[in-house]
């Protein structure tokens, strides 16, 4: 079987001149690609302002820096229990304290939870949309509102994506984009470039101030140098090469609260332009494959799961919830030595309450799984398969076990 890998970039012959020709001119960092890129993103978002910078990161910090000097008196963020950690990291190295509403079974923020969690020192309610699903922004938008409470858009795992005819991330009193590995536009690693999507509002003169004050960030031909090396050799470096990646991130980009907030280098703006161009070829392949995923996990009475499904939506990442029971992690092993790459979901962040819901955990029982431009439906069944033997395998593993039968063998 090939190697079957996780979306990480759909880059071709396009990024690849953008590349040389910002070389080529001696445009790597500073170059008209920003300005260019500016103009494409407020004609596809329609919105009257976007501002690049070098993550979804320091889009948030910025945007979440000017809602505390708007309301100084308020110091409490809500955020989703399912989150990428990088949000939680820019909250709390803001002296600002996270709050955690539960998710509903789309993996995004529960409108009913989050209501609950509204009180006198809210400064601002952070919706994403988790994997590209898009999360119910007109009722948070609502909410936000009649609350007096700041509404941040965090479409950072989606672009181009519209809920009631306004594109995700221009909902709120701000919005954020990223344009890192496994996103859907991608110019890079994490600190390829973010956006802060604003509105004519009194936020947006105090992040265009932070923005101008950027110089464009450094070292970015070296960091396209370390993608290239993770995005082609993937398969055969592992993820050697990508926890390097992350590791230099905490120890040399800014310690643990992340990247040191920068503009966007002309190279990345560059490469954000052409992967804009082909948005919608991507969305219709990632559409195609999600289909072949839901046929093939669809056998009758299957425990599998994809819990953001639905036919016609799009999805950054194809998520399957694993049936209770089965060993993540050994099934994850296995799975690679068997060419078949697949990612956990990030922890969450109030496994308790799940439990005291009665639903799964997400962070436990969650797997994504392969799925790249030229994936046939061959390919989905092939991983759908593996993937069903494996888990069948450290199921009954775990059951054994359970019998007092500890054959670590199945384990393995
Ligand atoms: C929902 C969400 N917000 C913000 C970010 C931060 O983006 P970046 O990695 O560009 O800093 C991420 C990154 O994965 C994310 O998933």
């Amino acid at each position: 079987m090939s190697y079957q890998r996780l979306p990480y970039a759909d880059w071709g012959w396009a990024e690849l001149r953008a590349v040389l020709a910002a070389m080529l001119c001696g445009r790597i960092r500073r170059g008209p690609g920003t300005r260019q890129l500016e103009g494409a993103l407020a004609r596809l978002l329609a919105v009257p302002h976007v501002l690049p910078v070098n993550s979804g990161r320091t889009a948030l910090r910025f945007g979440l820096e000017a809602l505390m000097r708007l309301r100084p008196a308020c110091n409490e963020v809500i955020i989703p229990a399912f989150i990428c950690p990088a949000v939680v990291e820019v909250v709390d190295s803001l002296g600002l304290l996270p709050v955690v509403a539960d998710v509903g079974a789309d993996l995004n923020l529960d409108p009913a939870a989050c209501a609950q969690r509204i009180g006198s020192r809210t400064l601002a309610i952070i919706v994403a949309h988790m994997y590209g699903c898009p999360a119910k922004i007109e009722t948070f938008e609502s909410m936000a509102r009649a609350t007096r409470v700041f509404l941040v858009d965090d479409a950072a795992q989606v672009v181009g994506e519209s809920v009631g005819g306004r594109m995700l991330g221009t909902f709120g009193d701000f919005g954020v984009l990223s344009f890192a590995q496994s996103k859907c536009v991608v110019t890079g690693e994490s600190g390829g470039g973010g956006v802060l999507i604003c509105h004519e509002n009194e936020v947006f003169p105090i992040v265009r101030a932070r923005v101008e004050g950027l110089a464009p960030a450094e070292g970015r031909l070296w960091a396209l140098v370390a993608f290239c090396w993770n995005y082609l050799l993937e398969s055969y470096t592992a993820s050697l090469s990508y926890r390097w990646q992350r590791l230099r991130q905490q120890v040399v980009g800014g310690g643990a609260h992340g990247l040191v907030p920068a503009g966007i280098a002309n190279l990345d703006a560059c490469l954000a332009l052409v992967q804009l161009r082909s948005l919608s070829q991507r969305r219709e392949q990632r559409l195609r494959i999600l289909g072949h995923y839901a046929e093939a996990l669809a056998a009758p009475g299957a425990p599998w799961r994809m819990p953001q499904f639905s036919p016609g939506r799009y999805l950054a990442r194809v998520m399957v919830s694993l049936p209770p029971g089965v060993e993540l992690d050994a099934c994850q092993r296995q799975l690679r030595r068997e060419s078949v790459c697949t990612r956990r979901a990030y922890a969450t962040h109030s496994p308790a309450s799940c439990s005291a819901r009665g639903s799964p955990d997400p962070g436990e029982c969650l797997i994504e799984l392969p799925a790249y431009a030229d994936m046939t439906a061959r390919d989905v069944a092939d991983v759908c398969q593996r993937l069903q033997r494996v888990a069948a395998a450290h199921r009954k593993c775990v059951s054994n076990r359970h019998d007092g039968d500890d054959d670590e063998r199945c384990c393995q």
